[in-house]
């Protein structure tokens, strides 16, 4: 008499794929990104940058989901710190004709720490003297050692090829890395760094109530959409960076096409390929933005294209199938954004039989140009 003992399955902790585990693994990531860096008594504390000034200019360089953590981080950086900040896809800045000085930090954003690209990137940088910061997950990669300050996401090891929880992680230490310039400048808006700790740590038990109902919601909409050949993503501030990222997280494991555009540019290209076989995922949550995005939704729906929309209670939307969720502070509502995101993308692939943890083509980390 025997048990048999499957290693995967164990380490899969129940869940049908890792991605869906390192899905859920989300609140965790949030609570063990700020234990020691934020709290309400000592604010944001960063110690991993002692020593070193708030940039006068920002490149952030990174690949993949890491790049659109760093489009998301941009808004945040310029916003509460006044640092100009440019994020750049690593295999573009490796080989730009740079202009790079000592009064430069770069920031190298990468959950393996071996991205060929990502690494070419900040060599260049640091030759041309800049100072670089590596955000890395993996403890001990090449990033973590090359850089001059590293900082990590503490995700723990993502085994899914697309990337979940990693990104997470790394919209979690830039916002710190906001709040901790911003004030290092004494330029952060009165209450951002109470509003954004205070909401960090609640965070995890938002996340954690969310989720499983995230999961119906995604498992529904997976069976009504699974057919459509292409999906528009469209977000509009600090979404837009998260309508690129949905895109590429249903790319990536279903092979469906997705696009995604910044709302306001529809007009300029994309709407004229809009139908009812051509679906729309929209970010429209309740910010400054919401109006401008309602119209550009009032504009797909006259073209008779279906939309899902990601929105907050209260807001009146011309759509299909309206995804509510809760409202958080500001800039954290992307964290609840994100796993919608993912789990969208991951229950199309699913219902479609893919290979989840395993896309066709695609490696954990590319380590080769
Ligand atoms: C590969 C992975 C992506 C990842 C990208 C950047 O393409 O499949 O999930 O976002 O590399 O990886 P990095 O380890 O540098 O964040």
């Amino acid at each position: 008499n025997h048990i048999t003992w499957d290693v995967q399955a164990a380490q899969k902790g129940g869940y049908k794929h890792f991605m869906l585990k390192e899905i859920f693994e989300q609140p965790r990531v949030v609570a063990d990104c700020i234990a020691g860096r934020a709290d309400a008594v000592h604010g944001v504390r960063l110690p991993e940058l002692d020593g070193l000034a708030a940039p006068k200019r920002l490149h952030i360089v990174a690949c993949g989901t890491s790049y659109h953590a760093g489009l998301w981080g941009m808004g945040l950086i310029e916003s509460w710190a006044r640092i100009p900040v440019r994020v750049e896809i690593a295999s573009e800045f490796r080989y730009r004709d740079l202009i790079l000085d000592k009064d430069d930090v770069v920031l190298a954003i990468s959950q393996s720490g071996e991205t060929a690209d990502t690494l070419a990137g900040m060599r260049r940088a640091r030759e041309m003297g800049a100072t670089v910061i590596g955000l890395c997950n993996v403890v001990g990669s090449t990033v973590s050692r090359e850089a001059d300050h590293v900082i990590y996401t503490q995700a723990g090891p993502e085994i899914s090829v697309a990337s979940t929880k990693a990104m997470c992680s790394q919209l979690t230490l830039l916002l710190l890395l906001a709040l901790h310039w911003g004030r290092q400048k004494g330029t952060l808006p009165a209450d951002a760094q109470a509003s954004a700790v205070r909401g960090l740590v609640g965070l995890p038990s938002v996340l954690e109530a969310e989720l499983p109902r995230m999961r119906e919601v995604a498992q529904s909409l997976s069976r009504k959409y699974s057919s459509a050949r292409s999906f528009m993503y469209l977000g509009r501030g600090v979404q837009f960076p998260l309508a690129l990222e949905g895109a590429l997280k249903l790319k990536e494991i279903s092979y469906i096409h997705a696009e995604g555009y910044a709302s306001g540019e529809m007009k300029h290209g994309p709407i004229a390929l809009i139908d009812p076989e051509f679906p729309t995922f929209a970010l429209a949550l309740h910010d400054d933005l919401f109006p401008k995005v309602k119209s550009n939704l009032e504009e797909v729906q006259a073209r008779d294209g279906r939309i899902v929309a990601i929105t907050h209670p209260g807001l009146e939307l011309p759509v299909d199938d309206a995804w509510v969720i809760p409202e958080v502070w500001g800039p954290l509502n992307s964290f609840l954004v994100l796993p919608c995101l993912q789990l969208f993308a991951y229950e199309v692939a699913d219902y479609l039989g893919k290979d989840v943890d395993q896309p066709r083509n695609l490696a954990k980390s590319v380590t080769v140009e």
